[in-house]
């Protein structure tokens, strides 16, 4: 059945207002709602939306709150801390749970077999990953896989000057200690720095590899088991990441990362709407079989947070029209593989 209300959590939050703001322009009457309630009141009365506040504590309480809600955008992140506890109160009120994390562990945590029969039984779909972080890669990544059908390795990545946001710039904190950056024969694993060149559509860049939610996401829409995702990096930045290889172990540390994130509260505000205006990103992507053959696609974008702010009311407004199978999805997945095109602001994906 489709669905009738729908809930933006986190929306006094950088994303969170973004999407907000497209629903509003849309016509559409999202409930907001987040934990601070005097934040979430003023944005809701700004749009004249409806709002309630409630925090993630136990997932007894957002079911609660979730009760008369069809589905949620959760924007509240990093969402190592708070999508695990979403995903369960949607399980209890049978609610559609999407989110705009690109949190390699909350892809996996909701693409488990636990997850994805709990969503079915539900009749829910969860649908991590419906901002810029993955919806052009995946639609690029499932584009390939059914052009060449027994791709075994997948090289995806994306080229644009970004200025980036509080929680992303927190959520990449987060990722310093990690050393998990690519997936080989199916898992996820830590491998030395690769560095290659690629032309993402503005002529050659030297890359690196980055842990990006692909290395997740791809897997469940295309199922090739090698995967990795580069972005350009120069050569001091190419040094830098060596570095960081080494010293991993360190950048982990909870008083480092505490102390990285007091920084960015302080100093980061995000892209101001012009910058976005003027901001555009290549996607790029390359499949290759075991007998040697590669194809490659391309495609350009608005911004990220364009991107993010567009695809999760692009998806509401879909749920609002039509019914959709249950279970865990991935965004390609669930809109097919033109739906980063159809985005405003967005090219078609070449094939060559
Ligand atoms: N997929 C993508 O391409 C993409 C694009 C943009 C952002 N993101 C991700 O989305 C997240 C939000 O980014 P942002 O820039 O919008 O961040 P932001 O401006 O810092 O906003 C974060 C929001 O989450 C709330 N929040 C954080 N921790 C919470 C918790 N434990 N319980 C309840 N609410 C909590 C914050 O509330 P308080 O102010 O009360 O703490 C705030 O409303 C980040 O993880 C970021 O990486 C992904």
């Amino acid at each position: 059945m489709p669905i009738r209300t729908w809930m933006i959590y986190g929306a006094y939050g950088y994303s969170g207002r973004l999407i907000a703001e497209r629903a509003h322009a849309e016509g559409l009457a999202p409930v907001l709602s987040g934990r601070d309630a005097d934040k979430t009141r003023a944005v809701a009365e700004e749009l004249g939306l409806e709002y309630r506040s409630f925090a993630l504590d136990d997932a007894q309480s957002i079911a609660q709150n979730l009760g008369d809600i069809d589905a949620i955008v959760h924007c509240a992140g990093p969402f190592s801390a708070t999508s695990a506890a979403m995903i369960e109160g949607c399980l209890l009120a049978n609610t559609h749970y999407f989110d705009i994390t690109g949190e390699i562990r909350v892809f996996e945590h909701a693409h488990s077999t636990k997850i994805d029969t709990a969503a079915k039984a539900a009749g829910i779909v969860v649908c991590p990953g419906v901002g810029f972080d993955v919806v052009p890669t995946d639609c690029v990544a499932k584009t390939l896989a059914e052009a060449l059908p027994g791709a075994v390795q997948l090289d995806l990545g994306f080229h644009g000057n970004m200025s980036v946001s509080p929680g992303t710039a927190k959520t990449m904190v987060e990722s310093l200690g990690d050393g998990t950056n690519a997936r080989r024969d199916g898992k996820l694993v830590g491998i030395p720095l690769q560095v290659r060149d690629i032309d993402y559509g503005r002529g050659m860049r030297r890359s690196a590899n980055v842990p990006w939610g692909d290395i997740s996401t791809a897997f469940y829409t295309t199922g090739i088991g090698d995967i990795t995702v580069y972005w350009p990096a120069s050569e001091s930045v190419i040094q830098a990441l060596r570095f960081a290889d080494v010293v991993r172990p360190v950048l982990g540390l909870g008083a480092l990362q505490f102390l990285l994130k007091q920084l960015i509260d302080w100093n980061v505000q995000g892209p101001s709407q012009a910058q976005r205006d003027r901001q555009s990103v290549c996607v790029w992507g390359e499949a290759s079989d075991a007998e040697g053959r590669s194809i490659c696609a391309r495609m350009t974008t608005a911004n990220g947070y364009t991107v993010t702010q567009l695809a999760p009311v692009a998806i509401i407004e879909h749920l609002l029209r039509h019914d959709v199978a249950a279970g865990s999805m991935t965004p390609a997945l669930l809109m097919g593989k033109d739906f980063a095109s159809r985005l405003p602001g967005s090219s078609e994906i070449t094939v060559t």
